[in-house]
């Protein structure tokens, strides 16, 4: 995903600095995302404003708690499925939901939307489908921040769709069990994406 989305980012124009536990991997990484995109220490401060957590829902908690309050001010965009390997169970308790989770151990109280969680990566690097860009969900309780996510949506060739107030974001991550129902029982491939059509 940060692949996918770091390389949309930067042949959009945007400053892409990519974060790794090793610094090898984040050099390779943005010398895929090309644009000069450049590499920064994992655990201090990220240089731009918009953060994506492209890390597996298992290891967020941690890295967010790790960062502290080097994430102070920025606009945190969610990205993870919190959903076990087996594809069956969530990894979070039944009363709370991903997004809720990382803000709760969020010491700098950063803003966080979730957006992009829908989309599967390759889908999203190939590109639109049959002309029509791809749509990316995002949720979040700061109006502000979600109109920044969404113009940089936008801005990523993209379609975003509000879907509302952060709690919706347990829906978003309960449509990522959908996708995933629909790739075993009926499509038996990874290469869809779930959009809204508008009629009329
Ligand atoms: N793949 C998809 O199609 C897709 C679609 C929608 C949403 N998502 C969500 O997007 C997020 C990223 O997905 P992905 O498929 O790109 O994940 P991934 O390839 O499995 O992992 C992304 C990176 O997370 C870092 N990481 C793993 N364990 C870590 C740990 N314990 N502490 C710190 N960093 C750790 C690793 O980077 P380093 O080793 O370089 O540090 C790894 O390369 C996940 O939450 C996933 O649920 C994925």
């Amino acid at each position: 995903m940060a692949a996918a989305i770091g390389g949309l980012a930067a042949k959009a124009g945007h400053s892409v600095e990519v974060m790794s536990r090793d610094a090898a991997k984040a050099r390779a990484l943005a010398e895929q995302v090309g644009a000069g995109a450049t590499t920064g220490t994992f655990g201090a401060a990220p240089v731009g404003d918009i953060v994506i957590l492209a890390v597996p829902f298992s290891a967020v908690l941690d890295v967010v708690k790790q960062y502290g309050e080097k994430l102070a001010g920025k606009l945190l965009v969610d990205i993870t499925n919190p959903i076990k390997s087996d594809f069956r169970v969530f990894l979070t308790p039944e009363d709370s939901f991903g997004a809720q989770e990382i803000a709760k151990v969020d010491p700098a109280n950063a803003t966080i939307v979730k957006a992009f969680n829908t989309q599967n990566a390759q889908v999203l690097a190939a590109g639109p489908i049959g002309g029509h860009p791809l749509d990316v969900f995002i949720a979040g309780d700061d109006s502000q921040a979600k109109a920044r996510v969404s113009a940089f949506i936008d801005s990523l060739g993209l379609r975003p769709m509000d879907t509302g107030r952060l709690i919706m974001a347990r829906t978003l991550e309960h449509a990522c069990m959908l996708w995933l129902g629909l790739m075993t029982h009926s499509i038996k491939h990874t290469n869809f994406s779930i959009r809204v059509s508008l009629l009329g």
